[in-house]
């Protein structure tokens, strides 16, 4: 068994498993190279030659023991037809929502759309740099992903007044994202994923409601993710009640974002545990490094802990920094 799976399936305490979020991308100067000559970036995902390199890119480095797939949660929207495009400086940007032609769309021309992500997995699946390693497949949470659809560019950028206003187009389009998100996750798992992470990084902004937005339409995703045989961690960034989400999604592990209290997270939950220091430690300096993971590593000592931060990895991150993170924690 993998030493992930060791940690998700037979909750051992033994060894730290590592992995990052977004270990693949603009920190490794090997992954600029590439996007410097492939400005656009869906084409980037969809080639899966390229999409290949890039994910391996931070194994070759790092050794980590998880690869998880050069892709996007945006790649949903892209899969059902909504124009989606990245601006340099200002993040994703996407088209109008036409909600009649949502409805009519079949499983297969979303699939079709998406398959050179599932060639990507079939193609790395086997791949001797990934022996005894997972290889992660992951979603866009339903309502992180219906943010991005109906504020059409991120909520960094400012969240539309009207954006709560329509409740009927918001559980209209929570219904299609439910039906195409499983696809998603099936047609990853029948490729390759060994697991699958689910990404809610705009849960935070749910402050009502939590029943519709938040936990039934993940745990949907969940359930149908475990019948499929395969471990699934949820991401839910910035919530305020980490127990209660977890007792009622049940997902095998839960990453934490870095505002949490490792306090009340160990007494208070059950299931493994991921991630949780915050990346900008990667900016500062190795001394500043080696107390910070060194303090995840004693808090979850005799606890089921797979090492991974408490958000992406930031663009400005020297790759040495990154090294030196791995190396402490396969040495503990
Ligand atoms: O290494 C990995 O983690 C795998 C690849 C991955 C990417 N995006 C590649 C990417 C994963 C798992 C994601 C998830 C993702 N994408 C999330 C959830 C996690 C989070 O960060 O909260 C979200 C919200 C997105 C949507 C998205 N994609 C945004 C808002 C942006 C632009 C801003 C930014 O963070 O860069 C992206 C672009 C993106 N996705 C890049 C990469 C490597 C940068 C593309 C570039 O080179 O310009």
């Amino acid at each position: 068994m993998t030493p992930i799976k060791e940690c998700l399936i037979n909750k051992s305490t033994k060894n730290k498993p590592i992995w990052l979020m977004r270990q693949a991308g603009r920190y490794l100067p090997e992954f600029r190279e590439i996007r410097k000559k492939n400005t656009n970036f869906i084409e980037l995902c969809l080639n899966e030659k390229l999409s290949e390199i890039i994910t391996l890119q931070p194994i070759d480095r790092f050794n980590l023991d998880a690869a998880i797939i050069f892709s996007d949660i945006l790649m949903v929207p892209f899969g059902l037809g909504q124009r989606v495009e990245f601006r340099k400086n200002f993040g994703p940007q996407l088209g109008d929502v036409n909600i009649d032609q949502l409805y009519q769309l079949e499983d297969k021309f979303f699939s079709e759309r998406l398959n050179p992500v599932y060639k990507l997995l079939e193609n790395l699946k086997n791949s001797h740099k990934l022996k005894n390693k997972d290889l992660i497949g992951f979603v866009g949470a339903p309502w992180t992903l219906l943010v991005y659809m109906l504020n059409k560019v991120s909520p960094k950028n400012g969240l539309s007044k009207n954006f709560f206003k329509d409740a009927s187009m918001i559980e209209d389009i929570l219904n299609i994202l439910n039906r195409f998100i499983k696809l998603h996750i099936k047609n990853q798992v029948k490729a390759g994923a060994t697991i699958i992470q689910i990404f809610d990084s705009w849960a935070g902004l749910i402050d009502d409601n939590f029943e519709k937005y938040l936990y039934q339409p993940t745990s949907s995703l969940v359930e149908f993710t475990k019948n499929l045989g395969v471990p699934v961690i949820c991401f839910p960034r910035n919530i305020k009640d980490y127990k209660t989400y977890c007792e009622i999604i049940k997902p095998d592990a839960i990453n934490i974002d870095y505002n949490v209290s490792l306090d009340n997270v160990l007494k208070n939950l059950k299931i493994p545990i991921q991630g949780g220091m915050n990346p900008k430690i990667l900016l500062t300096d190795k001394e500043t490094l080696k107390i910070e993971t060194k303090k995840y590593l004693d808090i979850f000592k005799s606890y089921p802990y797979i090492f991974n931060l408490g958000h992406g990895v930031l663009p400005d991150t020297d790759p040495n920094m990154v090294d030196y993170l791995v190396k402490m924690v396969m040495d503990y």
